[in-house]
């Protein structure tokens, strides 16, 4: 199976983040991309205080002076770099990573054992 594209890389805001949907081991997953110049990495849009989504609304996530991305419901903010809590109700918790790769000004989901299935924009 091959890699799955997610998104163009200037889809994902520069210091902001885009929530994508996409199937991962058969089930459907709610991803977000946080991108500064050009890193990006993606996560699981699942906050690990009570496994809820970020966003504030679908779609609108709150992110803090291009490297921190803070969840909507009790604050906690979560490091764009590796998804670390350093500050909220989960401090030391993290968001759980996908791998993803950028490539002809693309983000892709990177395969892993026939995973990831396909990806829903
Ligand atoms: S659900 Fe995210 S900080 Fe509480």
């Amino acid at each position: 199976m091959a890699d799955i594209q997610l998104c163009a890389l200037d889809q994902v805001p520069n210091g902001g983040a885009l929530g994508l949907e996409a199937t991962l081991q058969g089930q459907p997953a709610a991803l977000i991309a946080v991108r500064w110049g050009e890193q990006v990495r993606v996560y699981r849009n699942r906050c690990p205080h009570f496994s809820i989504p970020l966003d504030y609304q679908p779609g609108l996530f709150c992110t803090y002076r291009n490297q921190l991305l803070m969840c909507a419901h009790h604050g906690a903010m979560f490091r764009f770099d590796n998804g670390d809590c350093i500050d909220g109700p989960c401090e030391g918790a993290r968001l759980d990573s996908v791998r993803a790769y950028q490539q002809d000004g693309s983000l892709w989901l990177a395969e892993i054992q026939g995973a990831n299935e396909k990806v829903h924009a």
